[in-house]
């Protein structure tokens, strides 16, 4: 028995995975940060999280931010963090299957990964991950829409178009599947119709998830099927996430539409935008993830590797990022609409009132 133990601290020891949070910011191990972009607001309320949860445990953290959603500058801030001699890198991915090369040299230096919120794709360097559950994201969205237009029951037909996220973001299949799975069997009876055709994930996808590309599709749509307060009526879209929905809520205003008339439209992640439009009755539901849970779940995993702890995981099923399961720890998301916005998002301390007046 002491022999195995002898072993395993040897081990430890050699392959440097236990080190000292410390006190005086020299003997601070460092922990590396990536974030995506600054240009969505999640991304810095995720960066802020991380960056104060790690400090008040006692790390030095490296948080660097990509530029917008810029992949080159996202591998050379990793790799410097590796330089740099950061203890264990948590990165949030541009494009999930872009960080092969840079974590080689990760894995060479016995840095553990820890996966944040969208998985790293074909690489055996990653460690864990942790997110929320991004397939229940899509089911809520999808039950939302099945339930607020009545399908078990009413007749239809119901006209929808759907809208998701960057191809490169593994996170967004799931949103999309999960949303699906709900909608699929409606989609296949003809009761919902989507009249523009675009069914497939490749044609509703949107690039870096962006509110122009999201508007600049459905201008398109709009005006190629004739959808507008006095055309052909659209009564819902699903959106996987607010920064798509708020690009459909920019071109279906620019198309006339208003509170009085507006489609169901689902989003995610009660961005301040995206609440705004609920307020003002151009949006229907968002989902909150709350990001201080999610770093505070991190900052637990960086904390059992930091002390050779078994580390917390939830799913050791569902995230195969093609070397295999990576043990995940999957926080859960929680429908939010004007009738609890207030509790969640108010009452919780995530947003001040001031963050989300309307005028
Ligand atoms: C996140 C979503 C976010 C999207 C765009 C996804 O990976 O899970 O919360 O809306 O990226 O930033």
């Amino acid at each position: 028995m002491k022999k195995i133990v002898m072993i395993a601290v040897a081990l430890v020891l050699a392959t440097g995975l236990v080190f000292a949070g410390g006190k005086a910011d020299a003997g601070k191990a460092k922990i590396g940060v990536s974030m995506p972009t600054q240009s969505l607001q999640r991304w810095n309320q995720d960066g802020a999280n991380m960056k104060a949860k790690l400090e008040a445990a006692g790390y030095a953290v490296d948080l660097q931010y990509a530029g917008d959603n810029d992949i080159p500058t996202q591998v050379a801030q990793i790799e410097n963090m590796i330089v740099g001699g950061c203890k264990v890198l948590v990165i949030a991915a541009i494009d999930g299957s872009s960080l092969t090369e840079v974590l080689k040299d990760a894995k060479a230096n016995n840095i553990p990964v820890i996966a944040y919120d969208r998985l790293i794709m074909n690489s055996d360097a990653v460690s864990y991950y942790a997110s929320f559950d991004n397939f229940k994201v899509g089911v809520i969205q999808g039950e939302y829409l099945r339930d607020k237009l009545n399908l078990k029951s009413a007749a239809g037909p119901f006209n929808m178009e759907l809208i998701t996220g960057d191809p490169g973001d593994n996170n967004a299949g799931f949103f999309f599947n999960g949303a699906l799975s709900i909608l699929k069997p409606y989609i296949d009876s003809g009761k919902i119709k989507i009249l523009s055709g675009q069914k497939t994930f490749a044609q509703c996808a949107t690039p870096s998830w962006s509110t122009e590309e999201a508007q600049k599709r459905f201008e398109n749509i709009i005006t190629s099927v004739g959808y507008g307060p006095k055309g052909v009526k659209l009564d819902a879209v699903m959106a996987s996430n607010d920064s798509t929905a708020q690009g459909v809520t920019n071109a279906l205003v620019g198309a006339g539409y208003t509170k009085a008339n507006f489609p169901l439209l689902t989003g995610q992640d009660c961005d301040k935008a995206s609440v705004k439009n609920m307020l003002l009755g151009l949006q229907s539901m968002s989902i909150f993830k709350d990001t201080r849970t999610l770093a505070a779940q991190v900052v637990e995993m960086v904390n059992a590797i930091a002390k050779g702890d078994t580390v917390p995981v939830n799913d050791k099923k569902t995230y195969d990022n093609g070397t295999g399961i990576i043990p995940s720890f999957l926080c859960d998301p929680i429908f939010a609409t004007l009738d609890n916005y207030k509790e969640l998002l108010i009452d919780s301390g995530y947003y001040t009132e001031a963050d989300i007046a309307v005028k």
